[in-house]
């Protein structure tokens, strides 16, 4: 289709960012109060490039799309997402904005946040599309965010565990956690380590033929619901198990809960882990687990930096 490129931006991109910054702004309608974007000068997108980098998007060489990085704490902020009229509907702002996530993972960010105004709706909803959230809203400025999954390698069976247990440390009752991995993935070893870092009482062990175990707080804490739901169905039928009543005030872990469990909750953990296939080696060293938060539970949570210090 389009050559499209994304590119990292710095100072030497600064011409082509003022430029799209300019066009594309420039071509929005009239609002009050007016963008500050217009009168944005080549020297200040060269300083905020060379310091917080940006992103650049080329179709067939033509300076298409941008946006600037702002770092805030743990937020990665994306200023100046625009893209040039004349080149729209080639998919630049999306191809933009996936590369932004993947930046933000990469630098270790738990959030990336932006803002957009509320008299363009078509904007709004390029960002809820994308699973961005509103956080917040103050005048004509509405702050969009979104919670960016963690990906982490994990070498032995007790960093599994000890990553479940840094889990546990962080949900609270309500929270859903779904579990995907294929047979012996380590599942169950991760939901040990959520019992361990909620204080439940165990053992916890792989609950085939049960379907759900329920395991209770030895702190006064939630507690934790650990369910198997391989043989349902649907998610009738983990209805049926009467876990709604439980839900709210249990922290709920459902291994193979991916195409079944997400009806539980707005809010959820979409945890997958992966076996490392390292060439000829055995399938039996090392995971890769990747932790996507899903719902405004886990905006500002501060999820990844808990997980990272995790195994650090
Ligand atoms: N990070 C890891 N590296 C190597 N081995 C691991 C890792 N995590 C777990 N294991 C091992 O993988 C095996 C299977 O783990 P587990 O029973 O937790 O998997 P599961 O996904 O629950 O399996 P099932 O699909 O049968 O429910 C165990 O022997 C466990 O010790
Ligand atoms: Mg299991």
């Amino acid at each position: 289709m389009t050559d499209l490129h994304v590119v990292d931006a710095g100072a030497d991109e600064a011409d082509e960012v003022v430029d799209v910054i300019h066009a594309a702004f420039g071509a929005r309608p009239y609002l009050d109060p007016p963008s500050s974007a217009l009168h944005e000068t080549r020297a200040a997108v060269a300083a905020t490039l060379a310091e917080h980098g940006g992103l650049l998007a080329r179709v067939g060489g033509r300076p298409a799309g941008a946006l600037l990085f702002q770092p805030n704490g743990t937020e990665l902020w994306l200023r100046r997402v625009g893209v040039d009229p004349r080149l729209q509907h080639r998919g630049v702002a999306s191809s933009l904005v996936g590369c932004a996530e993947e930046v933000a993972a990469e630098r270790g960010y738990d959030t990336v946040s932006l803002t957009a105004r509320v008299e363009l709706p078509a904007t709004q909803q390029f960002w809820l599309r994308r699973g961005y959230l509103e956080a917040s809203r103050s005048g004509p400025k509405i702050v969009y965010s979104k919670a960016i999954p963690v990906e982490l390698d994990v070498p032995t069976a007790d960093d599994t565990r000890d990553l479940g247990a840094r889990l546990g440390a962080v949900l609270a009752a309500g929270d859903v956690v779904l579990l995907t991995g294929e047979l012996g993935a380590g599942k169950t070893t991760l939901t040990q380590g959520v019992g361990q870092g909620l204080q439940v009482r165990g053992p916890v062990t792989s609950p085939t033929f049960v379907i759900a175990r329920l395991h209770p707080s030895l702190v006064d804490g939630p507690p934790l619901v650990h369910v198997d739901a391989y043989r349902l169905g649907s998610a009738d039928e983990l209805d049926d198990l009467d876990l709604e009543m439980s839900l709210d005030d249990a922290v709920t872990v459902v291994e193979w809960g991916e195409g079944r469990a997400e009806s539980l909750s707005v809010d959820r953990l979409d945890v997958v882990i992966r076996r490392h296939r390292g060439g000829d080696h055995d399938d039996s060293d090392g995971r890769h687990v990747k932790v996507t938060p899903v719902g405004p539970r886990w905006l500002g949570s501060s999820l990844g930096t808990s997980l990272r210090t995790a195994l650090g």
